[in-house]
């Protein structure tokens, strides 16, 4: 008895890996976060497919549904935005389908983070410039374990999500750290048809979020790659030797 957590990317349909898009296309019954999930995606489905919505739902209700469908012999998946290793709910929810004697499989999926690096023609990782990506938030309903201006002490590339409502205090932490023309990649809804990309100086963070009324599907990239200059990797440079070009 299985149930497939699976990652939809961050909209595109033609981002979903050919894995995902196997089991959407075949599945018995859907659950899918309906906020998230585009309605490109969902038309994937079989037309007898269950498709249940799952943005008015706990846990607990979706639950026994999911076990009841895997235990009757049906494809079940469960749709997340993205990849499923990020921000996705997913740990209570494999625990508690272990303890209900269900087998768990997880299809990875494309996430916002690499959407964004794509859509910005960039590499987070430059080499003598940044090699270090940082992916956090800043605290909600749930708290912040670690601190975001500490986090920008390292200035590295910083990918922030879930925070668009509380842009004001994350443009206060990073700029403790981050110098502030430091551009800031301001991501709406990648993948969507309503997609939008803005990259402003951080300073201009929080009042471009307001001015464009961004509440949500918004991801920050904070990072110095935005302003490198010419610099190269060592792996392809002339002068460096390896196993395979000694
Ligand atoms: C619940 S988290 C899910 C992240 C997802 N698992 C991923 O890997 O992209 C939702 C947050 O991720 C970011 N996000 C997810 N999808 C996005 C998209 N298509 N465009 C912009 N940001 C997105 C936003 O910061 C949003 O608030």
């Amino acid at each position: 008895m299985k149930i497939y957590l699976v990652g939809a990317g961050p909209g595109d349909p033609d981002l979903l890996t050919v894995r995902a898009e196997r089991l959407i296309k075949t599945a018995d019954v859907v659950f899918y976060a309906d906020a998230l999930i585009p309605p490109g995606i969902i038309a994937l489905t079989r037309p007898d497919c269950e498709r249940i919505a799952t943005k008015s739902l706990t846990l607990e209700a979706m639950l026994p549904l999911m076990i009841q469908a895997a235990q009757t012999g049906k494809l079940v998946l469960r749709l997340h935005s993205g990849d499923l290793s990020l921000y996705g709910a997913i740990h209570e929810q494999i625990q508690a389908l272990h303890r209900a004697g269900m087998t768990v499989e997880i299809v990875p999926g494309i996430g916002a983070i690499q959407l964004a690096a794509a859509r910005l023609t960039t590499e987070w990782t430059v080499p003598e410039l940044v090699q270090t990506v940082i992916l956090t938030r800043t605290a909600g309903v749930t708290p912040m374990p670690e601190d975001l201006a500490a986090l920008a002490a390292h200035r590295a590339t910083l990918g922030l999500y879930l925070s668009a409502r509380l842009v004001d205090t994350a443009q206060a932490q990073l700029q403790k750290h981050y110098p502030p023309d430091t551009l800031v990649a301001v991501c709406y809804r990648l993948g969507w048809p309503q997609e939008k990309i803005w990259l402003v100086p951080l300073t201009e963070m929080a009042a471009l979020t307001h001015r464009q009324r961004l509440t949500r599907t918004t991801l920050y990239v904070i990072s110095p790659v935005f302003r490198a200059g010419a610099t190269r990797s060592h792996l392809y440079h002339p002068q460096h030797r390896h196993l395979f070009r000694p």
